[in-house]
Formats: structure tokens, sequence, C-alpha cells
């Protein structure tokens, strides 16, 4: 067997140190409390940062950072076949080795359970604190647009959100490649001639995951999301739906980056009665007047949602206001059994999948959540009176899914075919 030896972190490990890293989080969805731009950014100024190496091959990194009499042990990371061999443990002793002259009285490390370096840590002395929470606010913005954002009631959207999507792939790759891409990557977008969206609609039978799409794009992007009520615009305003829309409109201007998101966006922009006193005709005239403005910045996207695409005004969908129009469609059985699976968490291993799949066919994602849970909800209530341990199985799961009435109707799915054919655009 070869064997293994320590040297200092250097500028041309990071690329294998990153893959590492990478590697040993796959099984932990949490982000780290340290994320990797503030790990290598502390190891390439010197940290202390220190790494295992077996020939020329980086087999394990470990970093820290000081501040006073403190450290922070911020990364320990090994290679998958290089575990419990006491490499972490000499890791962890050589950063001790090197904090020590700097006068640190206290190290400390936040891992989630059970993350690599949980055993390096507890065979080096390190004890673990028992009822602590860690508590943490991520900036994105400058501090004007925190206060204008809060203002207009907006938030950064965790990270992960687009991961904990399930199934639903055909509609991934659309908003994928069409709408996050290209504002992820606007320079290599821009190479090619491609024009990021600026504004897109949604639509669907309710409890597709529209909202759940719009938030997911706002994470993968890192940018501030702010939601419209149309229901609430009125409230606040003397000049009616109108007037508050476009203040709406004009405070976002102030905002650096924004998705805008407006739900049921039928609300405001169904077709015009006409009829003079028609309450909804003046916000849809307004709503087309503010589209153009708000296009013409970028970093700004704005997503509507509707669940009734044939009821919006034609003027709205017009070429030129929104650039995609794309169907988030009732799931097929293999997304079915994706979003199953995530709901079923631990309990779909013991499970016949297939079957609630089967029987779930007019099932949306919201209705498989709540199947989800009614089922489990049941398992756990016959174990409090039982105590036999017995898990949620297929017959509980069968047994709510009868008991949920599924959202999707022939009729809904018939219009929402409809619509693809008159109304799609992507
Ligand atoms: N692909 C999915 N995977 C897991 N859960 C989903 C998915 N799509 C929707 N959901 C869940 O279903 C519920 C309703 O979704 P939502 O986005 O509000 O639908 P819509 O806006 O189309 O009515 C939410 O609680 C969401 O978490
Ligand atoms: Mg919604």
């Amino acid at each position: 067997m070869p064997t293994w030896r320590l040297r200092d972190f250097r500028d041309d490990d990071l690329d294998r140190a990153i893959q590492i890293w990478d590697q040993d989080r796959q099984t932990d969805d949490s982000p780290p409390v340290f994320p990797v731009s503030e790990v290598m950014a502390v190891a390439r100024v010197g940290g202390p940062a220190v790494v295992a190496v077996v020939g020329d091959d980086l087999v394990g990194m470990a970093v820290a950072q000081a501040q006073g009499e403190r450290a922070w042990i911020t990364l320990v990371a090994l290679a998958g076949n290089w575990r419990s061999r006491g490499i972490g443990s000499a890791l962890i002793a050589e950063l001790e080795r090197r904090l020590r002259p700097q006068g640190i009285r206290r190290i400390g490390a936040l891992l989630a359970p059970g993350a690599t370096g949980t055993a390096a840590l507890e065979n080096s002395g390190y004890r673990a604190r028992d009822g602590l929470v860690f508590y943490e606010k991520v900036e994105h913005l400058g501090a004007s647009d925190a206060g204008l954002l809060a203002e207009l009631g907006g938030r950064v959207q965790p990270v992960g959100l687009w991961a904990a999507l399930a199934g639903m792939e055909r509609e991934k790759e659309t908003i994928e490649r069409r709408i996050v891409l290209p504002l992820a990557e606007p320079a290599l977008a821009d190479r090619y001639g491609v024009a990021p969206p600026k504004a897109v609609i949604l639509f669907g039978p309710p409890g597709t995951g529209k909202t759940s799409f719009a938030r997911a794009v706002a994470s993968r992007l890192e940018w501030p999301f702010v939601e419209l009520f149309p229901s609430r615009l009125a409230a606040g305003s003397a000049g009616g739906l109108a007037a508050s829309l476009r203040d709406t409109f004009h405070e976002l201007a102030g905002l650096e980056t924004v998705l805008l998101f407006i739900d049921e966006v039928e609300e405001i922009a169904g077709v015009r009665s006409g009829v003079a006193v028609d309450p909804g005709h003046g916000v849809t005239n307004e709503l087309l007047k503010l589209i153009p403005g708000f296009r013409d910045h970028d970093d700004r996207l704005l997503i509507c949602a509707t669940n009734s695409v044939r009821s919006l005004d034609p003027a709205f969908l017009r070429p030129g206001r929104f650039d995609y129009v794309i169907p988030v469609g009732p799931p097929d059985a293999a997304a079915r059994e994706a979003i199953w699976r995530r709901y079923l968490g631990r309990a779909a291993d013991g499970v016949g999948l297939h079957r609630l799949v089967e029987a779930s066919e007019m099932f949306t994602p919201a209705d498989i959540e709540f199947a989800a849970r009614k089922g489990a909800q049941a398992a756990f209530e016959r174990e409090i009176t039982d105590r036999q341990g017995t898990p949620a199985d297929t017959e509980d799961y069968l047994a709510a899914i009868a008991d949920t009435r599924p959202s999707l109707t022939e009729q809904a799915l018939t219009e929402f075919r409809e619509d693809i054919e008159h109304h799609i655009r992507m």
C-alpha cells in the first residue's frame, strides 16, 4: 500500500481539492457552513491549509481560519478510498501545530452530523457541543438594496430549491436551457447571439409547480425574488390598481437585480371585457405599458404564472412582451415516481412505488405531497397505539391516495393540451 504524507497547500492544488470536496459532499445536500469560495480564498493566503498527498495525487485537505485567540477549522475533506486511515487526524494535528504559535486557544469546527472530519475531530480530542443552533444570514445584496428589498417583501431564496424539484425533467430542461443558463452565463450567451430572456410565462394546471419553478430559478441565479400579489395591489394605493402597479414597478427599478414573480397573472391581465367600468381593464393596460420599461434593463426577469393562459389578454401574449410561454404539465409516471420518492424519504425503500405511481395518475406534485404526508400520518397514529415498530407501508399510501381528490381532471388536461397547441412559445 502506498503511503501518504502532508505538505502545504499550493495554488495548483485548487482544482483537485475542490473535486475531492465535491465528491465528499454528494451524500450531504445541506450547503456547507463555510462555502468553497471562502475556504479556498483563506487557503490561498496561507490559512493555514495543509494537504495529504500520495505521490503527486492529492487525497485530503484541511483548512483553518484564525481570528484573535480563536480558530475555525473550515474544511476537512478526504478522497473516498482514503478515509479511516488516520489522514484526517494527521491533517488536524498539522493545522493545530501551525495555529499554536499564533496564540490560538480555542479551535472550533461546524459540521453536519456524520460529515467527513467528524471521526477525526473526535479522535483528536474535540468535544461535540450539544444544544447549540447555528444562525446565519446571507447578504447577497448591497446595503441599499437590502432595505428596498425588504420593503417590497422580497427575499433571497435559499440555495438548493432547484435540486429539490423532483422529476419534471422536460420542464426542468427547458427552463434551465432557455432561462437559467443564458442569465447565468451572459457573456457566453452574448458570444452566441443569444439574448437572455427578460420576461416569460409559465402556464399549466394548479399544483404542477409553477411557483416552485419560479423560486427555483431565483435560487439558481441567486437573485432576490419579489412576488407581486394581484389581490394585494390595490390595498395601499389611492390611485387604485393601476397606480399601485406602477408604483411597485417604479420601486423595483431601484434594485440591481431582481426576479419579479406575478402569480395568477390572469387576475390583472385577463381578457378585457370592453366594458368601460371593467376594473381589470386599466390595470391590464398599465401592465402592458410597464413591461417594455422592465425589459430595458439587464439582470431582471419577470416570470408570470397562470392556470388559464387562454383567458389572458391577446395583447399580453403578443411577441415582444414575453420571450417564452412555457407549459408546466402534469407529472408523467417517471416524474410521479421521483416526486413520491422525494416525499416518502426513507419510507420509499419499503414501499411498492410502482403501485403508488399507477394509483396517482391524475395527481399533481402538490397532490402527491399531500397524500404522502397523509399516509405517513396514518402510520404514525397507528404506531402511537400499537407500538409495534411497523413502518408506513404500501397500503397506508394507497389508502391515502384513495382519500385524496386528484386535482387533475380530463377537462383540465384537454384544455392544457389545447393551450399548448395555441400558446406555447419556447
Ligand atoms: N417537481 C416537484 N417536486 C416536488 N414537489 C413539488 C414539485 N412541484 C411542485 N411541488 C410541490 O407542490 C406544491 C405546489 O406547487 P406550486 O409550485 O405551488 O404549484 P403551482 O404554482 O403550479 O400551483 C408545492 O408545495 C411544491 O413543493
Ligand atoms: Mg402557484
